[in-house]
């Protein structure tokens, strides 16, 4: 699915009258099948970018479009079957707390399938073994007939993720799906994430505060800064002083960005430390 920002704002309902909006003038153009990183410091507005790219959000001025449609403009019907095709991850997944894994999975194909199917799905689960091979690439297949809330929060944040694997969606918005992950399940959901992506040509827009790792798997990076799009560039082109720039005031959010230059890190610079929030 092709996503398309123009000069798109936004406000949250609860924000106070004289706050600035999180979104400003934005303009955005992902192609299908496209994968783009977005950083930036917090309270950037990139949660904000993915729910008025998954039409939770109306852009408060400009307009968005998703293949050729304005999901606002849409009638209730039609908004709601786009919306089936859209796959939005929150950072802490909103599982029911009593559900087992299997079902929390599967929930991800809910919007393609009927409503009988659905209510039946719940009590008796009817692709286990996709379930588990979702939750498998993620390094959680252990995990399927266990309880949701007697899991870890890095083991929900995968079960979250593996939803995606199982969901009809083709367009993929991630919510900063490596917070509460160590450096090697991390690279390894993300690794899971992109390839799975790629395999079903789904557009895949993530947001990161790991900056080193955004680099290394995503080709295109978005930075946004105070609700406005401060760079847009392929991964090859974000160079350390722009990443220092788009930081700025927030540096202790960088940490472990590494050199995305040619030239030779200096010599004091940071270690490389993966930055889990
Ligand atoms: N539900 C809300 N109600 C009111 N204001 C909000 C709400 N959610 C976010 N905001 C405001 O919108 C702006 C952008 O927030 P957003 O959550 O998009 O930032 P972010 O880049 O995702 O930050 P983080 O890295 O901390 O997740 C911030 O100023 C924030 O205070
Ligand atoms: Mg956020």
């Amino acid at each position: 699915m092709k996503l398309r920002f123009e000069q798109a704002a936004a406000r949250h309902p609860a924000a106070r009258s004289d706050a600035a909006p999180a979104l400003r003038a934005l303009g955005l153009d992902v192609a299908a099948g496209e994968h783009v990183a977005v950083i930036g410091p917090s309270g950037a507005g990139k949660t904000t970018l993915l729910h008025v790219a998954a039409a939770a959000l109306p852009p408060a001025e400009g307009r968005v479009w998703l293949d050729d449609r304005q999901p606002w403009a849409l009638p209730a019907r039609a908004l709601r079957h786009l919306r089936g095709r859209l796959f939005l991850a929150p950072q802490v997944p909103p599982l029911p707390p009593r559900q087992r894994v299997v079902t929390a999975v599967l929930a991800g194909r809910l919007p393609a399938i009927s409503l009988w199917r659905s209510l039946r799905s719940l009590f008796y689960p009817d692709d286990i073994e996709g379930a588990w091979r979702a939750l498998e690439r993620f390094g959680v297949g252990d995990k399927l007939f266990d309880r949701v809330d007697r899991l870890s929060g890095g083991e929900r944040q995968r079960v979250g993720l593996a939803r995606a694997l199982v969901s009809p969606a083709s367009l993929w918005l991630i919510d900063e799906p490596l917070s509460a992950l160590d450096p090697t399940s991390a690279t390894q959901a993300l690794t899971a994430l992109v390839d799975a992506a790629q395999a079903r040509s789904a557009t895949l827009v993530a947001t990161l505060h790991q900056v080193d790792m955004a680099l290394a798997h995503f080709p295109r990076i978005v930075g946004l800064r105070d609700g406005r799009l401060f760079f847009d560039l392929p991964a090859a082109e974000v160079t350390r002083e722009l990443l220092g720039r788009l930081y700025a005031q927030h540096e202790h959010e960088l940490l472990g960005a590494p050199a995305a230059t040619d030239e030779p890190p200096p010599a004091a610079a940071a270690p490389a430390v993966m930055h889990c929030r």
